[in-house]
């Protein structure tokens, strides 16, 4: 797999634009960003969120290429949040047997995480990411004014994904990441070069390397899935699970705090909202058969993968519900 150039700028990313490119925007960032969209003569406006990865709309988008490309494989560029990189990076992977495809990501869950690894995925019957390819852009334009211009929670909310690489990575980062008034923007490049440390691995995910990547995701997913909450939101309650169940089978020696994460109580009382846990832990698509590979932690930059079955796993999540 290709590792993508990645550019960072204070400024709105300033690249050569072809003639024949093909900008594909959430259209929330019209306004904002009305002069470099109108840069692009070939566009197509997607509504952000999950609504975007659905077949139709990637359907939409191919027969759109179809009638208005000017040449036979013309670049797709990404702008937006996840959803948009995951639907434009699907399409681009497989319009003529793979277009090339740049990414700018303008969330900071986007910047740090979903357009690293070349991951692509569309929702099917209302299941998350049942469809996708590896396809990494060729490049990708990370922006400070693009991401420091979001509102303060999207900032937030992708907080669990990087305390997750650095619990994964070193006890460098991590206690980097845990420094009070921490600028989000200049430890984004220590963060991706990690998450590539482990993606350059296990590319296609198939020696089982790059499953650590999964920390905190588990039950992280069935809480997403389970109640209203952020993706972001959801993997810090996958987070303190995973940290309680390390520290109950041994792995973890003695309690890591780390603050920003939920407690353990608020982690209980969000659990015992959900009814249908192991429907939502049946779903998982990094499943094997009746088991998953959960990701402990022994300490930061030291963590570990062991198989637990699913039923396994289900009582454990029954027997936090219960304790007082
Ligand atoms: N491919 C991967 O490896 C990977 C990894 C993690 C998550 N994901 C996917 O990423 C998606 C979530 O990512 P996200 O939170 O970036 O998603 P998103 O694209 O759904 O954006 C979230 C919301 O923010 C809005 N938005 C986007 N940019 C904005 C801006 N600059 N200012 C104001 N509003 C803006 C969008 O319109 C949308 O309402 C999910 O679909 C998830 O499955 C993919």
């Amino acid at each position: 797999m290709l590792t993508p150039q990645i550019f960072y700028s204070n400024l709105i990313p300033n690249f050569e634009i072809q003639s024949d490119d093909i900008l594909i925007f959430d259209q929330k960032l019209s306004s904002f960003y009305s002069d470099f969209i109108a840069q692009f003569p070939l566009k197509f406006g997607v509504s952000g969120g999950e609504a975007n990865k659905e077949f139709s709309v990637a359907n939409e988008l191919i027969k759109w290429t179809v009638q208005n490309a000017r040449i036979a494989r013309p670049r797709f560029i990404a702008f937006g949040g996840g959803s948009v990189g995951d639907l434009v990076g699907f399409v681009a992977s497989i319009y003529k047997r793979g277009s090339p495809y740049i990414s700018i990501p303008s969330t900071w869950l986007s910047a740090i995480d979903s357009a690293h690894g070349g991951k692509t995925a569309l929702n099917v019957a209302g299941v998350k990411n049942v469809v996708g390819t590896f396809y990494p852009p060729q490049s990708i334009y990370l922006s400070k004014i693009i991401l420091e211009s979001l509102p303060k929670e999207f900032e937030f909310d992708c907080w669990s994904e990087l305390i997750k690489i650095g619990l994964i990575d070193s006890e460098t980062l991590f206690q980097e990441l845990l420094t009070d008034n921490l600028e989000t923007w200049k430890i984004l490049p220590k963060a991706i070069e990690a998450k590539y440390r482990i993606v350059k691995l296990d590319p296609y995910e198939q020696n089982g390397q790059r499953r650590v990547l999964n920390l905190g995701h588990t039950i992280g997913h069935v809480i997403e899935a389970g109640t209203s909450l952020s993706h972001g939101k959801s993997i810090g309650y996958g987070l303190q699970f995973a940290l309680y169940l390390s520290q109950k089978y041994g792995y973890l020696q003695k309690p890591l705090k780390i603050p920003k994460l939920p407690s353990l109580e608020e982690l209980k009382s969000v659990l015992r909202q959900i009814s249908n846990t192991r429907e939502l832990l049946n779903q998982d698509k990094k499943n094997v058969g009746h088991d998953c590979y959960f990701v402990f932690v022994k300490k930061p930059g030291d963590v570990v993968t062991a198989k637990i079955s699913l039923a396994q796993l289900h009582d454990e999540i029954q027997l936090l519900c219960e304790s007082k």
